[in-house]
């Protein structure tokens, strides 16, 4: 009897522990390569940093709710940048506040004197968010503190002397993006401040000078700057260099809401100066759903940016259940030379084609729909033989639900248009057709998307445009068909790949 009911006992609690799972990946809407965390809401990516063979991917977590709350840290690593190992959570809010955006950097040399044994320091700097302050309706609830990990990111302890930068009056006062800057031997702090960036310069991590501003009447101001990046890229094919410094910003976007735009300039360890005129607004990515995106420190020579893949005017109320959003796919990002001055191009990172499990020619007569779950297509269009001034492909169900990714010549303008992609109506805003102007002008148009159960990611003519949008069709999409569907519509030829999970 007693065995009987330890029987019974355990059979109920392994039960329990295996429903307990905080995911199977299978839920509806759920993307299958693209990273979510487990369970509950995410929003930025944090402190990415590639340190020993592995990606680290840090993000603003609320473990216990699917709408936004106190803030942690999530954690999770890759070897490949495609598939995901979820690791504790890194940071809990403390006394301070919660833990709000941030950066991690590698302390090769032991700046911060945190170094103990053999393994390097890497040390995380990020925005304490005081909530008593912000309350007490104050304006200095937003401080920088830091903390540091001995163990290749796997336990974190907070420096006993936070915060690092007291708040000197500004609400909007967050998001340290930190880097070596090895002309002037320091490390340099790029961080939103109201309306525009600040530069800081340190020695140690822990003592930081305010060095210069920049922006306040430049750029695009539609919403709060938030979660800045500035990094040095060669211009392709050329030996020059040019300081990029991302921005994003909370509303204003070219397609509403929040969204990420970029300058060009250059840096001299204490402040930016843009290349371009103050009106200039270059967009990282026109849809609707890439936000608070930064790029990796420490990447060996490579420049890879994630992004979150949501917008604030919605990201709330989006209708999944267990979870809420996912990151972009992981992009390499370069700066090339274009008739209309320096841009930055934006691609999906090589690695993502170890997904491909298979692919075919699309016929370009447009009569056939093509089934798939996942997929990747690439098409390419004569723009001169085109008989059409309006082409793309449609992505769709049995219940008719769908999205279009197109162009149309006649406003030179590449769109998703997502108005009856199913599931539309947790915000006024949603059911829209977005924009994105066409930067180059070859005759050979390129489209190459990634079309996951909830997203879709367009890199226009090798990268020079991205668009990236989310959606929820109440059954999965699982056929395309290119449009117009009439004879002699575009002339359109391609290539389908199916795609295989990331979660397994
Ligand atoms: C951007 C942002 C950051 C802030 C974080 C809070 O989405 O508002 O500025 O640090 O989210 O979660």
């Amino acid at each position: 009897m007693r065995i009987l009911t330890i029987y019974f006992v355990s059979l109920l609690l392994w039960g329990f522990t295996a429903n307990s799972q905080p995911s199977t990946y299978k839920e509806k809407y759920r993307p299958q390569f693209h990273f979510s965390p487990p369970a509950h809401w995410m929003n930025d990516p944090n402190g990415m940093v590639y340190y020993k063979g592995e990606y680290h991917l840090f993000y603003q977590y609320y473990p216990e709710g699917t709408v936004w709350g106190p803030m942690h840290w999530g954690h999770a690593i890759s070897k490949d940048l495609v598939h995901w190992q979820h690791l504790p959570i890194a940071l809990y809010p403390d006394s301070l506040g919660y833990i709000f955006s941030g950066s991690v950097i590698v302390d090769e040399h032991n700046t911060s004197g945190f170094q103990t044994g053999t393994e390097k320091p890497l040390v995380a700097i990020f925005t304490y968010h005081n909530m008593a302050g912000e309350k007490a309706g104050t304006n200095h609830f937003q401080t920088q503190g830091i903390a540091y990990s001995l163990d290749r990111g796997r336990t974190w302890k907070k420096y006993h002397n936070n915060p690092v930068i007291k708040n000197p009056g500004i609400k909007d006062f967050r998001d340290p993006k930190v880097s070596w800057h090895a002309a002037s031997n320091k490390w340099i702090m790029t961080m939103a401040a109201g309306n525009e960036i600040r530069f800081y310069q340190s020695a140690n991590l822990k003592d930081w000078q305010l060095s210069g501003t920049f922006g306040n009447d430049e750029g695009n101001h539609g919403g709060v700057w938030e979660c800045p990046d500035l990094f040095e890229m060669k211009i392709a094919g050329t030996l020059q260099t040019k300081w990029v410094l991302l921005v994003s910003i909370g509303n204003g976007a070219p397609n509403g809401g929040s969204g990420t735009q970029y300058f060009i300039g250059d840096f001299n360890g204490k402040t930016f100066q843009n290349s371009n005129t103050k009106q200039t607004q270059l967009w990282l990515d026109y849809g609707c759903d890439n936000y608070a995106g930064v790029t990796w420190s420490n990447a060996a020579g490579r420049r890879l940016f994630l992004g979150w893949m949501s917008n604030w005017q919605y990201a709330q109320t989006v209708p999944t259940r267990t979870w809420r959003s996912a990151m972009t796919l992981p992009r390499e990002i370069s700066l090339r030379q274009t008739a209309d001055g320096i841009r930055l191009f934006s691609n999906p990172v090589k690695e993502l084609e170890k997904l491909r499990t298979g692919n075919h020619e699309i016929n370009a007569d447009n009569k056939t729909a093509y089934p798939f779950s996942l997929g990747e297509l690439e098409l390419t269009v004569d723009l001169e033989k085109t008989g059409t001034t309006d082409f793309g492909i449609e992505i769709f169900n049995s219940k008719n639900e769908k999205i279009h990714v197109g162009f149309n010549k006649t406003t030179n303008q590449y769109y998703i248009d997502r108005i009856k992609s199913g599931d539309v109506f947790f915000s006024k805003v949603f059911a829209a057709k977005h924009t994105a102007p066409r930067l180059v002008r070859d005759k050979k148009l390129i489209m190459h998307l990634f079309i996951d159960h909830s997203s879709v990611e367009l890199f226009a003519d090798g990268g020079s445009v991205a668009m990236t949008d989310i959606f929820f069709p109440t059954e999965k999409f699982n056929s395309i068909q290119l449009y117009p569907k009439t004879k002699n519509a575009a002339f359109i030829k391609g290539t389908l790949y199916t795609l295989t999970t990331i979660w397994r």
